[in-house]
């Protein structure tokens, strides 16, 4: 096999003490690179073959933004089966956000993933479900994931469920949830998946924004050894949720766990079922599922995907990106409650015809060498992990990782966040003993699919650490300074934006198509705005810099601080918040929550922030529990009465010899309180 990257100290003087971000974007501008021709690493037949002048890597990326339509339109007709065929591409007015792809087709998301394999290849797996408990695992195969399909649809349908009816999914990673995903595709109905790790209001809240009548959860969940009341919680939820009319509930542990009225028992009702159930024909256009995820506001926005695009775009990246091979065992250990879990657990995996793994434990259940031990066992080709869980297991010694046998492994991914050097570098060396391709992924909840990544590239060609380098196939990223105007040139950096649609991007939010056209469109008129910020190094490699707005990323979480600090200001004794990010060395970033108490409040302030702690955990989720809490006499205002957030990042980060221009304050003289009360009791 072809060991593609080189390593990168040797190509631009890296160090690797060098692993701060700054240093890294410092050690890599004064590089320069060469981006080598060739043959791409994975070919792209449905094109070169039909445009046969079109050679290189290079020419087919090319190719791909100066024809989209003949470039979509042909890996369309290839890779998906159609019920009848599109005779639009492309119908997409960008500014205003009319997105439309492959208008006239039909299909099905469900036939596309399932019965099309089940009829060339029943007997593969197409499922391991890595169980909580090591060494339990169990496979299905694509016979009997159709069965399972068939029957979970049909019984959807005879408990009234209909198309474009919303179905909210809460269960763990498991084939159970896959199933309840594409039965819910095969009769159109809309699945939003809930991540089972947040509380019974942050699910309620979503089930009643999607307007959703079905809920399809477990008895329980078990992650990391411990069980979770999946089933208690959905209860609670359906309480503030009229709307709710049934609860299927599937078998997880078989734990006794409370009934009522609107529970439908999920195995039994399948049981009950028909295995055929007719698969609906549906628009290009159809919704398939929609999925929350955070902002810049105090309320998750429902992102919308289409049938079509969003399945084409999953497919063709899960193919590029991951260089997959027939044969190849795709072992992506995100939660379906993610994106991640939508598009290369379930969808990307399925619709190619591959093996996924279903990952349900913890990186470090019993014990850090979790994941190095389902390889062992699982043999997968392919790991795609997150760089926090990453951090987390380098801190544990390479033993962990070294005692279990890694070879089946050719490529290892990572998504979510920056993956700093340190990272990176033990990834490679470690994980992949030198000889897998590390592919840092750069994309998002609303753009469906890997949008930067090294692959797919010319053969040959270098990856280097910290980045995910490349446009995708159809992407074209641009750089823009703060008047919009596009940046030129290399070793720039500016509010990273993507030129022109693509099949799939999230078409809406859920119930609010102005606030995605405000969201998106509208910051840089003509573009899609990402709101992260990058860097473009020489060789035209894109890093990307972090967020440009209020939404942090804690543990790979994304998470709105708006959102936390709603929860926190319902509370009757607090007057004012402020929660910032600030870096984190295991979670990426962690939370620094400022509080301002009312003035005549009798509790003390342990009990506070006890409060708060309880609050947001049953509000919103464990993982938004603030790192730091810090009652402060007043916050940094401007005369306009806005916070000044930049003064509170500096201080949780502590750089509070660094804070900048404080004039312009209301009262400059609070900053030296709220630095002095930090230094007592944080720094
Ligand atoms: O800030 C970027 C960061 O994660 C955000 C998207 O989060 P989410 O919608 O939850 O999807 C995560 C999984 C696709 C982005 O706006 N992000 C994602 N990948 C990377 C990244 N930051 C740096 N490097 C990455 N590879």
């Amino acid at each position: 096999m072809l060991n593609y990257f080189k390593i990168f100290s040797r190509t631009c003087g890296f160090k690797p003490h060098q692993n701060s971000l700054a240093q890294c974007f410092r050690a890599l501008s004064s590089s320069s690179s060469k981006y080598s021709q060739g043959a791409p690493v994975t070919p792209v037949p449905e094109i070169t073959e039909k445009y046969p002048h079109l050679k290189t890597h290079k020419d087919i990326y090319d190719f791909s933004l100066e024809n989209p339509s003949e470039f979509w339109g042909e890996i369309a007709k290839s890779y998906l089966q159609w019920m009848e065929p599109f005779h639009t591409v492309s119908n997409c007015d960008l500014p205003n956000g009319k997105i439309s792809w492959f208008e006239g087709g039909k299909l099905n998301a469900s036939v596309n993933c399932v019965d099309r394999h089940m009829r060339s290849i029943p007997d593969q797996t197409a499922l391991i479900w890595e169980r909580d408990e090591p060494g339990t695992e169990q496979r299905i195969t694509y016979r009997q994931l159709y069965d399972q399909v068939g029957r979970l649809a049909s019984a959807l349908l005879q408990h009234g469920v209909r198309r474009g009816d919303r179905v909210a999914i809460y269960m763990p990673t498991s084939p159970a949830a896959a199933v309840a995903m594409l039965a819910c595709a095969r009769i159109g109905a809309v699945h939003s998946v809930v991540f089972a790790g947040f509380s019974a209001q942050a699910l309620a809240s979503r089930v009643l924004d999607a307007g959703a009548e079905t809920i399809i959860t477990s008895d329980q969940a078990v992650r990391g050894g411990k069980v979770i009341e999946l089933k208690r919680i959905v209860d609670d939820a359906v309480r503030e949720c009229p709307s709710v009319k049934r609860v299927f509930v599937a078998t997880r542990t078989g734990a006794e766990v409370p009934r009522s009225g609107i529970d439908i028992p999920m195995e039994e009702a399948m049981e009950a079922a028909p295995a055929e159930c007719e698969p609906a024909a549906m628009d290009a256009e159809d919704f398939l599922y929609m999925l929350y995820t955070s902002g810049s506001t105090g309320k998750p926005k429902g992102l919308v995907h289409s049938v079509a695009g969003y399945l084409l775009y999953c497919m063709f990246t899960q193919k590029q990106v991951f260089d997959l091979r027939p044969g190849d065992v795709f072992g992506c250990v995100a939660d379906i409650g993610w994106i991640t879990g939508h598009s290369h657990v379930v969808y990307g995996p399925l619709a190619t015809g591959g093996t996924a793994i279903m990952f349900e434990s913890t990186p470090v259940y019993p014990d850090p060498g979790r994941y190095w031990e389902m390889v062992q066992r699982l043999r997968p080709t392919h790991f795609y992990g997150a760089p926090t869980a990453l951090r987390l297991l380098l801190k544990h010694g390479d033993s962990w990782v070294t005692k279990y046998d890694r070879s089946s492994l050719r490529v290892l991914g990572c998504v979510g966040e920056p993956l700093n050097h340190e990272a990176w570098q033990w990834y490679n060396d470690v994980v992949g003993d030198k000889r897998c391709s590390v592919i840092d992924t750069w994309w998002q909840t609303e753009t469906g699919g890997v949008c930067l990544a090294p692959r797919p590239s010319a053969e040959g060609a270098e990856i280097r650490p910290g980045m995910p380098m490349r446009p995708m196939y159809g992407i074209e990223p641009v750089l823009l300074d703060e008047k919009n105007n596009e940046i030129s040139g290399e070793d720039v950096m500016g509010a990273l934006c993507l030129k022109r649609p693509w099949p799939g991007m999230a078409r809406t939010i859920y119930g609010s198509h102005q606030r995605y056209v405000e969201t998106y469109l509208k910051p840089m008129p003509g573009y899609y705005f990402t709101g992260d910020g990058a860097h473009r190094h020489p060789g035209g490699y894109y890093q990307i810099t972090g967020r440009m707005d209020d939404v942090i990323n804690v543990t790979g979480h994304r998470l709105g601080t708006a959102e936390v600090e709603d929860v926190m200001d319902e509370y009757e004794p607090v007057a004012e918040t402020a929660v910032v990010g600030f870096p984190h060395e295991l979670k990426g970033e962690g939370l620094y929550a400022f509080i301002i108490m009312k003035n005549d409040v009798t509790v003390t302030d342990q009990e506070v922030k006890d409060t708060l702690k309880g609050l947001i955990r049953n509000n919103i989720a464990g993982y938004a529990v603030p790192d730091h809490m810090l009652i402060v006499p007043g916050l940094p205002k401007t005369r306009s009465g806005k916070i000044m957030r930049r003064i509170l990042r500096k201080i949780a980060a502590n750089q509070p010899d660094d804070l900048g221009d404080i004039s312009t304050l209301q009262d400059p003289s609070i900053v030296e309180q709220i630095v002095q009360l930090h230094r007592q009791q944080v720094q």
